[in-house]
């Protein structure tokens, strides 16, 4: 059974535990990640794994070596079976699939296609990411509608202020709630199925921003009950760069525009089909969508979930722990993802990243201002227990 959104995920019964170091390693071995190299950047961009490289090139070679219709004819059929399979991973139906190029896309697709005039409300969160943010900003300007920014209180006090802060915001003329499901900015998970029931009872579009729990959370849409969901394929799903994966409910299908109509558009109206007529594709890539599709699932979306979440509590247990440390992340697993912000007070975030980077060569990220100010931590499956306890000792080398 899928475990529910905001539940700890349990491992299947015959499954490793998530703290099996040997299975682990042989997963590790699956990714051509340079040895010398410590790389916990999850949340921006994740490596691919072998068989998801080998795949995409042949399928490249393959296209390259032979562009013609007859030879490309064979695209379709598996770009829809990515399709299939994209829908099994997120518990929706193929039709409410569309392949995008990255979150950003798949978000400005929404921004942009819900039918809003001015005056209309649309409530977003301080910490959403610029696509789902500044994106509605950008909007307003243009169309006059309004926009509601719920502030971020840093570490998130529960999952029921969260929730509280948004419903507090929503009035008559709300049309959109546009939430991110774990932010990048300090890791913090939102409430997103009660927030999605909010939504419904008002019938508010609902709209989560899910780049960093593709892939990392095991996600069931249907369960949530959003109305979209936009993931980037390059990020914890462990895909190919620009390629990303847009779900829209069914019921929300006819009333969305699409962004970009161009040849194929009579042919492509079924379902979340209309919203990916992009001119030509880059057919090769959707291949190797589907290759990390079937990594994920080899794996099990619930044993992936429980390891990445073992690795990130593993980190801030012990940065936690460091004098110097300010840990801006959440701890309690109902907060969390595997995102992890915190602030060294003894340097600048691009001083400290600077120094690991120098003498640890810890691949990270850094926020040089603003409330979510610091250097951020995003293991995910590649990782191993002994790596992170060796990032934590280079931060506590330079904490002082
Ligand atoms: C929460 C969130 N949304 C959207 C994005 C944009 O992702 P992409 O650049 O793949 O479109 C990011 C990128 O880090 C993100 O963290």
């Amino acid at each position: 059974m899928r475990q529910t959104l905001l539940q700890a995920a349990p491992a299947p019964a015959t499954a490793p535990a998530a703290r099996d170091e040997e299975y682990w390693e042989v997963v590790k071995r699956q990714f051509p990640l340079d040895e010398g190299v410590l790389y916990l950047n999850a949340a921006n961009v994740c490596p691919a794994s072998r068989g998801v490289l080998d795949r995409h090139l042949e399928y490249l070679r393959d296209f390259q070596a032979n562009p013609s219709f007859q030879n490309r004819e064979k695209y379709e059929p598996l770009a829809e079976r990515a399709r299939a399979k994209a829908a099994r991973l997120l518990g929706a139906n193929k039709d409410e699939i569309a392949f995008m190029r990255n979150t950003s896309e798949g978000s400005n697709l929404i921004v942009r296609g819900i039918d809003l005039k001015a005056g209309d409300e649309v409530v977003i969160t301080a910490h959403n990411h610029p696509s789902n943010n500044d994106s509605w900003k950008v909007l307003a300007k243009r169309i006059g509608i309004v926009i509601k920014e719920v502030p971020a209180t840093i570490p998130a006090v529960s999952r029921q202020d969260l929730f509280e802060g948004v419903e507090k915001a929503v009035t008559a003329r709300t049309r959109v709630i546009a939430v991110t499901h774990c932010t990048s900015t300090t890791g913090v998970a939102y409430p997103a199925r009660e927030i999605a029931e909010l939504a419904r009872r008002r019938n508010i579009w609902m709209h989560l921003d899910g780049a960093q729990t593709l892939g990392a959370f095991d996600v069931n849409v249907g369960e949530i009950g959003c109305d979209s969901y936009a993931g980037s394929s390059h990020k914890w799903m462990m895909g190919p760069l620009e390629a990303g994966i847009l779900y829209v409910r069914a019921a929300r299908i006819a009333e969305l525009w699409p962004s970009v109509v161009t040849a194929g558009w009579a042919e492509n109206l079924v379902g979340a089909r209309k919203f990916e007529v992009f001119g030509q594709r880059d057919n090769p890539r959707l291949v190797a969508v589907e290759a990390a599709l079937d990594f994920l699932e080899l794996i099990g979306m619930p044993r992936i979930e429980a390891r990445m979440k073992a690795l990130a509590t593993r980190a801030k247990v012990q940065l936690r722990e460091i004098g110097g440390v300010e840990l801006k992340t959440n701890v309690e697993p109902e907060l969390s993802g595997g995102v992890i912000k915190f602030n060294l007070r003894k340097h600048e975030p691009k001083a400290a990243y600077d120094m690991l980077w120098k003498s640890h060569r810890l691949a990270i990220a850094q926020t040089a201002a603003g409330d979510a100010k610091g250097l951020r931590f995003s293991p995910h499956i590649y990782n191993t227990m002994e790596e992170i306890d060796r990032a934590v000792a280079a931060v506590k080398e330079i904490a002082g």
